[in-house]
């Protein structure tokens, strides 16, 4: 059976990603898929429980430990739900995936990016996403819009400096992978990124 496709979706918090999650399963489905849609940290009943751990605002952790638990999530996820999918075929679109821990842990927090490529060769060997929407904000934007929704999460309470370093990191990495991970200006208004998502996945159909 032919292999299914796997996407996942970038950006600092509040790029809009949640909006086009939903528009991109749209689209797969008016195309016949039956899209598996998960997210990272999380996806597996122990990765949610990593998750919470990770998203609490009082618990404080080492940088290291927060990339670690990441990875551990990250391996239980391809494990138990992404490669089993693929395997069957199925397309997978993931809610964040490895950019993010270069982004957050490798930028964000300035980890070592050697580090990280260890930790990445480990737990995933040469599974790399077929395409990554990174969608684009100025930090302001982002953060203005996180503000909007709901209460802050650990990373979401992060000084904006924090995330112009994430989204610099994201940058590269789509200055470095420029076949694989697409750009989408997600400042712009709903319809023209809308469309532009649009544009992107008929490439991949
Ligand atoms: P979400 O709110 O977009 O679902 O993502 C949860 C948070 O986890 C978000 O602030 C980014 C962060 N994160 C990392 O720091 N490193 C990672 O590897 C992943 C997957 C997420």
């Amino acid at each position: 059976m032919k292999p299914g496709k796997f996407i996942t979706l970038e950006g600092i918090d509040g790029a809009g990603k949640s909006t086009q999650l939903a528009w991109i399963v749209e689209l797969l489905r008016r195309a016949g898929l039956q899209p598996v849609v998960t997210r990272e940290p999380g996806g597996t009943a122990l990765g949610e429980h990593l998750r919470a751990l990770l998203l609490d605002k009082s618990m404080a952790m080492h940088a290291e430990t927060e990339a670690l638990l990441m990875f551990a999530a990250r391996r239980e996820h391809l494990d138990k739900v992404v490669l089993p999918a693929l395997h069957q075929g199925q397309w997978v679109i993931s809610d964040r995936f490895t950019d993010a821990s270069f982004a957050y842990q490798g930028g964000g927090r300035g980890l070592d990016t050697d580090k990280l490529e260890i930790l990445e060769h480990w737990v995933q060997g040469a599974l790399q996403p077929d395409l990554t929407l990174y969608f684009d904000v100025p930090v302001e934007v982002g953060q203005q819009r996180i503000s909007q929704i709901k209460e802050a999460d650990r990373f979401e309470l992060e000084q904006a400096s924090f995330f112009q370093r994430v989204r610099n990191a994201y940058l590269d990495r789509a200055r470095q992978f420029p076949g694989r991970i697409q750009i989408i200006d997600s400042s712009r208004p709903l319809a023209e990124v809308k469309t532009a998502v649009e544009q992107t996945i008929q490439q991949l159909l």
